[in-house]
């Protein structure tokens, strides 16, 4: 473990690296707890650096056994080695080799940082500090090297051993059981994509030619038996290396790209170069096991990942404040990747319901940070919604302000000036504005003001003039260490609809708004639209074309005229959603829920209309979720209060609609073999919306139909859903099917992850005795993030009610599971702990509770970094 109380690091402080490593060679020599790692560094002195600097290398609980310089051996007072750090204080020239031998346990290694042992195999994960536990390192991402790594094993324990960039050799070490391989990377990189796989594994291949002739070998490893679950990975893996040459020009670079899955990791997965390494749950899909938001997950993910390859990798992060350089981008591109590949309004939809939930929410709370942070504690707490999220919206707003030409150019330019570099956000922001000539420097607070920004929109219609004036106020909220705020360049789609239903002439003065987009950039600005027939109804940020919180004057009326006609099938969406979301706010806050027929009314329409495809349906008429009505609230919220008002709200839909949730539920039954694509897809998220509404008040039909689609269904979807709907209610078909679901998928450990958190998840008071219980239960380990993941995670996250409940026990279990969890794993320990993250907004008693357990949590001696640093932030 490192220091109890890390240094804040601050980006003002950075400076280049004194010393720089020119080529690296790595040999490992495997081993359950005692892996020999001998690496020799081409150090040089930079030329930017600290004349007369002394060599520095990063370590994390390392054992050294030997130095040389060289080639001859170093000792006694020419260096300092302790577990975190080797200092070369005289060093001998301005270039030298330095040869450091260490050696590591992965077997004991239960932080999944470094070098560990998943299911007895070896892998590694680096990003973001990882390589240090490996051997002594300039372990910044603005030191680039040429990797080349040997790694030798028993070949019985490790058959299949892998590494970055291409295989240059291999063989067998002679009159030993043991083999090894040699992998060479020619591209420079940073230590944190540093890669190394041994195992026991299966491999299903594949091939791509990229666009230029490049014949690329295609991986993708497996535990021995998986091999048939990960045919939907190497199709979407295909899907995206033709994308990206397509969409941006991006060809691929190695001979082989290869891709492990392996069931204990912190995170989704990780880029390193040529060599993926994937949290399974990412990888492994059959009908039968797989949910469609797992297909579309694994999709993503494997496409994330791969577009790393030149937006992270070919061009990285300068340091770990730009992080959102890489991720932000990242996941922008993912995202149009599946808006290409499926339906872009829907997935538009999907990603906007997540940013507010999981975004939105950071920050509004005491975690809230920039896309770009200006000082951390601990790195690994800023892998987070804002800067992943957040930082997708800052690049596509880009997109919406510059266009589609002005935003090629600007990434063209991006990727031909800083191929090979370690950049920064302004790197990448100048590129747009020198592609362009548009001056970005108010557009780039959206990297530096934390806070989603408030828009106060109304509008004021002048019959004589023919004229619409839409008034726009904009204000950032406060937020932890950034008391005001500047006013910010806000891109606002927006399109005038008539009371034919049709959109106006958008026309600014007499100059037509070609883009439908007009910039918001001032504290107080007015808009007058001119040549108007008829009043229209504004509708607003369009496809959502900021992060803001919008508050418009437009009355319920106006929504249920937009969820019926508005052009934009964002706005159609949104409209559904803010009647709802306005009758449950009343409900929640005055216990009864006010007149629900315009709700009736718009879902009716929405319904009907066979202009819509099925999976836009069932995101309009999913109703808000709690932790949305919560957020929206932001005050003295009592989560029980929502959760009644939101299954009164479900009843009353569920109820005035049963004749239409009927029909559509059966003419969305399945019309041939399950197919993961969209489409078909879309026909199960509506059938099982109508499902989960005819079965909302229990009643003996709802039951029975839940329990027989349950039974029948073949395929995952269908059935989780079943089971998520009789879970909700205190039948006996429940505990039933729960039993027959394990007994079913015993053998799966990420089926069974499904099984906990729909256990997790009922907001009933038995719910937390029955996580212990589960806690003890043989499936269930706090070794492996999926698993805490699936059970605690998903009950601190999504349980309102009971891990709120008022007598403080949801609270206390959540922090007693973060101390334990802390010494095992601190990453996973700290994410666990950031739920509490809203605890502010609670009621008074329920808000004592959660900061009680906080400060006990704060208090307790002997913390990591990860989890000192949520737990002193959050009660900021
Ligand atoms: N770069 C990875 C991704 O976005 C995330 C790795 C983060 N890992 C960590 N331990 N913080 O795909
Ligand atoms: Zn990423």
């Amino acid at each position: 473990m490192r220091d109890a109380e890390p240094k804040a690091i601050h980006l003002s402080d950075y400076r280049a690296p004194d010393w720089l490593v020119d080529k690296v060679d790595l040999d490992f020599s495997l081993h359950p707890s005692q892996t020999r790692v001998t690496s020799k560094l081409s150090l040089r002195r930079n030329p930017a650096g600290a004349p007369g600097a002394p060599v520095v290398l990063d370590g994390d609980g390392l054992t050294l056994v030997r130095l040389a310089i060289d080639g001859k051996p170093l000792a006694g007072p020419s260096f300092e080695a302790t577990p975190d750090r080797l200092t070369l204080a005289h060093p001998p020239a301005d270039a030298f080799v330095l040869e450091v031998e260490t050696l590591v346990d992965p077997t004991a290694n239960t932080q999944l940082m470094g070098l560990y042992r998943t299911s007895s195999n070896y892998c590694t994960q680096c990003e973001p500090e990882g390589f240090r536990r490996i051997t002594y390192y300039p372990d910044r991402p603005d030191v680039l090297s040429v990797f080349t790594t040997r790694v030798e094993a028993d070949e019985a324990e490790a058959p299949v051993l892998l590494g970055n960039g291409n295989l240059v050799e291999s063989g067998k070490v002679d009159g030993t059981s043991r083999h090894y391989a040699v992998w060479h990377d020619p591209w420079p990189k940073p230590s944190y994509l540093f890669a190394l796989v041994g195992g026991r594994l299966a491999k299903i291949s594949d091939s791509f030619l990229t666009r230029s002739g490049r014949e690329v070998e295609l991986g993708i490893y497996v535990e021995h038996g998986k091999e048939a679950r990960a045919g939907y990975a190497m199709d979407a893996l295909k899907r995206s290396m033709r994308w990206d040459e397509e969409a941006f020009g991006r060809e691929y670079d190695l001979d082989v790209f290869n891709i492990v899955a392996v069931s204990d990791f912190n995170m989704g997965a990780m880029e390193n170069k040529g060599l993926n390494v994937f949290n399974d749950k990412y990888v492994l899909a059959t009908p039968e096991t797989a949910t469609d938001a797992d297909y579309t997950g694994i999709e993503g993910v494997i496409a994330h990942e791969y577009f790393h390859n030149w937006t992270g990798n070919r061009i990285t992060c300068r340091d770990w404040f730009q992080l959102c350089l890489k991720e932000g981008l990242t996941v922008f591109r993912d995202q149009e990747f599946s808006s290409d590949e499926r339906s872009r309004p829907v997935k538009r939809i999907a990603d906007v319901r997540a940013l507010k939930a999981a975004q939105f929410t950071e920050d509004q709370g005491p975690l809230a940070h920039p896309v770009r942070p200006e000082t951390y504690r601990e790195i690994n707490n800023f892998y987070t919604a804002t800067v992943y999220e957040k930082g997708a919206e800052v690049v596509r707003m880009l997109k919406t302000l510059l266009g589609e030409a002005g935003f090629r150019a600007g990434m063209d330019l991006y990727f031909e000036r800083h191929d090979g570099d370690a950049a920064t956000i302004e790197d990448f922001v100048a590129s747009f504005a020198d592609a362009t000539g548009r001056d970005l420097s108010q557009f780039a607070l959206w990297y530096a003001q934390s806070g989603t920004p408030v828009l106060t929109v109304s509008g004021a219609w002048d019959a004589e003039a023919g004229t619409y004036r839409l008034d726009v106020a904009q204000e950032v909220p406060p937020t932890p260490g950034q008391p005001t705020k500047k006013p910010m360049l806000i891109p606002l789609a927006l399109g005038l609809v008539g009371p034919d239903g049709r959109d106006q002439p958008l026309t600014l003065g007499n100059v037509p708004v070609g883009n439908g987009v007009v910039e918001v950039s001032e504290a107080r600005q007015s808009f007058l639209f001119t040549g108007l027939d008829a009043r229209p109804v504004p509708s607003l940020n369009r496809g959502f074309s900021a992060p803001v919180n919008l508050v418009s004057d437009l009355t319920e009326q106006d929504r249920v005229f937009l969820a019926a006609h508005d052009a934009d099938p964002f706005n159609r969406f949104d409209a559904i959603q803010r009647i709802a979301l306005e009758m449950l706010k009343t409900g929640a806050r005055t216990g009864s829920l006010p007149a629900t027929e315009a709700l009736v009314t718009a879902a009716r329409a929405i319904l009907a209309d066979t202009t819509l495809d099925a999976a836009f349906k069932a995101q309009a008429l999913a109703l808000p979720g709690e932790g949305e009505v919560a957020r929206e609230l932001a005050k003295d919220v009592d989560p029980d209060a929502v959760f009644a008002a939101r299954k009164a709200l479900r009843i009353a839909v569920g109820t005035a609609l049963e004749g239409a949730f009927a029909t559509t539920y059966s003419a969305m039954a399945a019309t041939g073999p399950f197919s993961p694509d969209a489409a078909s897809a879309g026909r199960r998220a509506l059938r099982n919306l109508s499902l989960d509404f005819l079965a909302v008040t229990g009643s003996a039909e709802g039951i029975a139909r839940a329990k027989a689609q349950f039974e029948a269904a073949d395929n995952m979807t269908d059935r989780i859903t079943a089971l998520a709907v009789l879970t909700q209610h205190e039948v006996p078909e429940r505990e039933a099917a729960l039993k027959a679901f394990y007994d079913r998928f015993e053998r799966d450990a990420l089926v069974i992850d499904k099984w906990f958190t729909l256990q997790a998840q009922i907001a009933a008071p038995g719910t937390l005795d029955r996580i212990k219980d589960l806690m003890l239960h043989p499936a269930f380990s706090l070794g492996n993030p999926n698993r805490v993941r699936s059970l605690v995670g998903a009950f601190a996250a999504t349980n309102t009610t009971q891990f709120n409940r008022a007598d403080g026990a949801g609270h206390d279990f959540v922090t007693d599971v973060v101390l334990t969890l802390d010494g095992k794993n601190p990453q996973v320990a700290a994410r666990l702990l950031a739920s509490f993250k809203t605890f502010r907004q609670l009621e008074p008693v329920r808000r004592a509770s959660a900061e009680r357990a906080l400060r006990k949590v704060a208090e307790t001696p002997g913390l990591s970094p990860d989890v000192a640093d949520i737990a002193t932030r959050a009660l900021g």
